[in-house]
């Protein structure tokens, strides 16, 4: 099995470790996250040159800002996985000069299984391995380095928009009687079930299907144009990319 570590235990790294449901090791500043992700997972809470000592893999999981303070002690020839988000490869080998290093974006869906990763295509053979491994929690997702930050500007913040989307329908449910619970199971359904429909057909087709000429969905629709979904969702996008 391979042995992956952790540098930093907070909400990537955890929806990560979880998805795979292996011990890990794991590293954290002095929150203790990294004890408690080995308490629920086992594996090590250890100091990052532990972690790079022993991990067959090590998942760099800290902020962005943080890599020169992590990298600057260490010493290393293990592959590293980095899901630092706009940092460059670059700039990671850089950092870590002796060792292979592979740049991925995850999404949280990862700690389910159904995650998204980006992978920025890498001729280096280690590539393989983070295929592998980020296959095991969901879709990989190969893309040349520039649009990295774009499709993450899709998959990485995406759960996000659908949360806030979730519990604004799930309140509209509720204004007209639907209790709470029930409402939050009606929109989270429906929201995996169109989810599994749009692996398999377009959108058009989809909302076609479901449109009858005049009819109550027809209604819905205009109501959501006219409440400025798609120019919302556009500037969320012009945003994110614009940072
Ligand atoms: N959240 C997402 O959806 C998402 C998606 C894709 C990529 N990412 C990337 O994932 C990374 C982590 O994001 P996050 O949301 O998981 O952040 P987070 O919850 O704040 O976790 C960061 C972790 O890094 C640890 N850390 C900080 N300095 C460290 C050091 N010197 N040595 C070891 N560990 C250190 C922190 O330790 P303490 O626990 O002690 O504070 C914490 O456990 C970021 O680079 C982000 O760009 C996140």
């Amino acid at each position: 099995m391979t042995v992956v570590g952790f540098i930093g235990a907070g909400n990537m790294a955890s929806a990560l470790a979880r998805g795979w449901g292996d011990p890990v090791l794991a590293s954290d500043s002095g929150s203790g996250r990294a004890a408690a992700l080995v308490a629920e997972l086992g594996g090590e809470a250890l100091s990052n040159a532990e972690v790079f000592a022993r991990a067959d893999v090590v998942i760099l999981a800290h902020k962005p800002y943080q890599l020169a303070a992590v990298a600057d002690p260490i010493r290393t020839d293990t592959l590293i996985v980095s899901i630092l988000g706009g940092t460059p490869v670059a700039e990671l080998e850089a950092a870590y000069p002796d060792a292979p290093v592979i740049r991925v974006e995850p999404n949280v869906a990862t700690a389910v299984g159904a995650g998204v990763t980006l992978l920025a295509a890498s001729e280096r053979p280690e590539a393989a391995i983070a295929r592998e491994l980020f296959g095991r929690v969901g879709k990989v997702v190969e893309l040349p380095e520039h649009l990295i930050d774009v499709a993450g500007a899709v998959s990485g913040v995406g759960p996000a928009y659908w949360a806030l989307i979730a519990e604004a329908w799930a309140d509209s449910a509720i204004r007209h009687g639907i209790p709470a619970p029930l409402a939050a199971t009606l929109v989270a359904e429906t929201m995996a079930g169109t989810a599994a429909l749009l692996t398999q057909t377009d959108t058009l087709t989809l909302r076609r299907g479901v449109t009858s000429p005049g009819g109550s969905t027809a209604r819905g629709l205009a109501a959501l144009e006219r409440g400025g979904v798609r120019r919302a969702l556009a500037e969320a996008m012009d945003d994110v990319v614009g940072g």
